[in-house]
């Protein structure tokens, strides 16, 4: 049978005390609902339903490419009435897997599990918990079989002492589904449709309950404040920081790096504290990222070196580079093989090639740099006329002497030197020496000025 999804991401989250939709808080710099379609979609459903209601329009705004079907809840009157609207959605011989749009770190081979065990009749996901306040409590008969779900606000004392939680995803038939969905009733104590009292309306019916329960609670943990929104992201930092360990990459200390999106490394790649990852940044072989740097959708080729507070976004480095400290590659920076962007050093659009360097206080943007080229420092180039913007060609082997500007459109010739502190604004010709500055002078009859008394 095809499997369907519904995603229930309708709620407010009230205690995250924001105007965001709690969906779309950013776990690893990714929304909530994010993670859990990308779980959902490991499973290759034949559909996902989105049921959503809070903040509908920027929810949806948020996920434009994601392959899904959205159904609005305009009233949030609880969990069963949420997956009501999804239903008309969903085909009758399909399997369902309901999952919830704040619970991010499930993986998709407990989803897996927890699809195959709904085939039966229905199968809920559980968790031990030390603290299970909040959760629905799975009630269990005498011989150990699930009875129903008591809700926190509704159980029994005796119930509330029960330890294992329901997570809320539940896997069952489409047929089934609506036929329990249509008879569920909000006479209890949050005045809301329950979907967990599916569970004893499939007891009444004889059909089997199979509690699927997952090893690692962390999997099921929801988010509902900020507090939590903090502990699920450290927890999934520690995550991908063991996972580079063990794929050999060298961390100074596993607690301080963040990854928000993809690190792919090489052999013997060293990272040092304090680093930020965001996008795809892949690493090559020998990369060594120093402490403090921040690389934004970056391909950092093998044995380049980054040191500390390095900001590098849309960029592409080659191999044997040194970096900083102090650089800043800003989008669509590309530099060749044995370049050096040294400190205070802002590259923006340009390409500086094979063993060119600018090691000081720098701004080259827009420009092309050939190879061999020496930038002195505090050069800067005139991209910007206050209305359009300008390139700056320099070709291969220039030295431009320190304090130089350079202003665009312009063409730097093969082998030009640039006399320190000329402002230039014609091309230079090939291998001869430009100077555009006034001549020093000395007055020999010059005396210092007197005080009167
Ligand atoms: C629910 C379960 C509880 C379980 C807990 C796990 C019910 C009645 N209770 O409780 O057994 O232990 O989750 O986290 O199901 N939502 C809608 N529309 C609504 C109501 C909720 O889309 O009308 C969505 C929310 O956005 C959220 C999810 O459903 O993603 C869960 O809702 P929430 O109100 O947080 O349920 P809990 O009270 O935590
Ligand atoms: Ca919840």
């Amino acid at each position: 049978m095809p499997l369907d999804i519904i995603v229930l991401a309708a709620g407010q989250g009230k205690r995250m005390r924001s105007r965001l939709p709690k969906v779309l808080h950013p776990l690893a710099g990714r929304p909530l609902l994010a993670h859990v379609l990308q779980s959902a979609q490991a499973l290759k459903p034949r559909k996902i339903v989105v049921v959503h209601g809070h903040g509908a329009e920027r929810v949806r705004a948020a996920f434009t490419e994601a392959n899904v079907e959205w159904v609005l809840q305009e009233e949030q009157l609880g969990t069963g009435h949420a997956v009501q609207q999804a239903l008309p959605h969903v085909s009758p011989d399909a399997d369902v897997l309901i999952l919830y749009g704040d619970v991010p770190l499930v993986s998709s081979s407990t989803l897996q599990r927890l699809a195959r065990a709904g085939v039966e009749g229905v199968a809920v996901l559980t968790a031990e918990l030390g603290d299970p306040a909040g959760y629905g409590r799975i009630v269990r008969d005498r011989s150990g079989r699930v009875a129903r779900i008591a809700e926190q606000k509704d159980g029994s004392p005796q119930e509330l002492m029960i330890r294992e939680i329901n997570a809320g995803f539940m896997a069952m038939s489409a047929r089934r589904l609506s036929g329990w969905l249509g008879r569920l009733t909000n006479r209890n104590a949050q005045k809301e449709y329950y979907l967990t009292d599916v569970v004893s309306l499939a007891v009444a019916e004889g059909i089997p309950v199979n509690a699927v329960k997952v090893d690692d609670a962390r999997e099921v943990a929801g988010v509902n404040s900020k507090r939590e929104l903090a502990e699920l992201e450290r927890r999934y930092q520690a995550m991908q920081a063991q996972r580079l360990l063990d794929a050999g990459v060298t961390l100074a200390d596993p607690a301080r790096i963040d990854v928000r999106g993809e690190l792919a490394c090489g052999q013997d790649v060293a990272i040092d504290v304090n680093c930020v990852f965001e996008g795809r940044v892949s690493l090559g072989d020998g990369v060594r990222v120093g402490p403090n740097c921040v690389l934004r959708n970056c391909a950092i080729a093998a044995d380049t070196e980054v040191l500390a507070f390095s900001h590098l976004e849309d960029s592409e480095v080659g191999a044997r580079c040194r970096l900083g400290p102090y650089a800043r590659l800003r989008p669509g920076t590309f530099l060749a093989e044995d370049v050096h962007v040294g400190n205070f050093v802002e590259v923006k659009a340009s390409r500086i090639g094979k063993g060119s360097k600018a090691n000081h206080l720098t701004y080259i943007g827009d420009a092309e740099v050939g190879s061999g080229v020496n930038v002195g420092a505090g050069t800067i180039t005139c991209n910007y006329d206050g209305a359009a913007k300008h390139r700056t060609i320099i070709e291969d082997d220039c030295f431009i002497g320190s304090d130089a500007t350079l202003v665009a459109p312009l063409r730097i010739a093969r082998g030009s030197y640039i006399g320190a502190g000329s402002t230039i604004n014609k091309d230079t010709p090939a291998g001869q020496l430009t100077v555009a500055r006034a001549r020093q002078v000395s007055i020999p009859s010059w005396k210092p000025p007197k005080k009167k008394v």
